[in-house]
């Protein structure tokens, strides 16, 4: 998949539609339980490389928690929206905006203390490998980075669902479609020998939303709107977090990983 297509479809998604996520109870209750995974890695203070960080809802929350920000996107329209997000939040001296991509930055060697790769970025990024490489070279020594990964298992049972032809396609291409975009899924192997060979040191690979994506689109589960019952939910998809053993059924996989 070509980086201007894209580019062109994260701009055509590009709108900006004010406090929309904080207005939907799945989203509200998804970015809850992100910000306990990120906040749990990123807690010393330091230069943050947001890659693909998109409209800048993570840059703005670390920001706010005192890191200096980088936030990289490859779509002008979602960075015209963090341009005003940011400001909206007097946070301008804390977040630096550009527009690149992600696999040639435009910054020096040893510079970064963290990298975000939030919302499955190098699942859509070709080249992952010299992807990788080209992060590992602006990350400091011991610099950490953190990168979600949409799970091969997850997605198999999804495909399961649609029906026997999608679901013998997929475990071919381990592709799945979303919107216009591929997403290239992984199982935990291929992330260990992925990072390995990129020379990072893995410190954990864990799993994150385990059942909160089978609610997704039904109803928007609306049950979520009682604070009640969110927050016992939000415990548990914390509590499943910790269980390293079955990170392979969840949506997504999380390398938290050393330079
Ligand atoms: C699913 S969005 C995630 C946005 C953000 N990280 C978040 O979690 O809210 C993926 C983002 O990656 C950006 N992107 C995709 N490929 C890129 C590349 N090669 N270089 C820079 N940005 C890229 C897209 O424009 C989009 O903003």
């Amino acid at each position: 998949m070509s980086i201007s297509k894209i580019e062109k479809y994260y701009n055509k998604k590009a709108v900006k539609q004010k406090d929309w996520r904080e207005k939907s109870p799945i989203f509200k209750f998804l970015d809850k339980l992100k910000w306990y995974s990120i906040s749990n890695v990123f807690t010393k203070t330091g230069k943050v490389l947001d890659a693909g960080g998109g409209e800048g809802r993570w840059s703005i929350k670390l920001a706010k928690h005192g890191h200096n920000i980088s936030l990289v996107d490859i779509s002008q329209g979602l960075l015209s929206i963090a341009e005003k997000n940011i400001k909206e939040k007097n946070l301008t001296k804390k977040i630096n905006i550009f527009r690149a991509d992600i696999r040639k930055l435009p910054f020096p060697s040893n510079y970064f203390d963290y990298i975000l790769c939030e919302g499955d970025v190098l699942c859509i990024t070709p080249q992952i490998q010299n992807t990788l490489k080209e992060l590992r070279r602006v990350l400091k020594k011991n610099g950490i980075i953190y990168a979600t990964f949409v799970s091969y298992y997850h997605a198999l049972f999804f495909q399961l669902k649609k029906g026997i032809n999608d679901f013998e396609k997929f475990q071919k291409t381990k592709i799945i479609n979303v919107g216009s975009l591929n997403f290239h899924t992984y199982k935990k192997d291929d992330l260990e020998r992925l990072f390995t060979l990129s020379k990072f040191h893995i410190a954990k690979i864990s799993g994150e939303i385990y059942f909160t994506s089978f609610l997704y689109g039904e109803n928007q589960f609306k049950e979520l709107k009682n604070e009640k019952i969110s927050k016992k939910l939000l415990h548990l998809e914390k509590d499943m977090s910790k269980q390293d053993e079955i990170a392979s059924f969840a949506g997504h996989l999380i390398v938290v990983a050393k330079r």
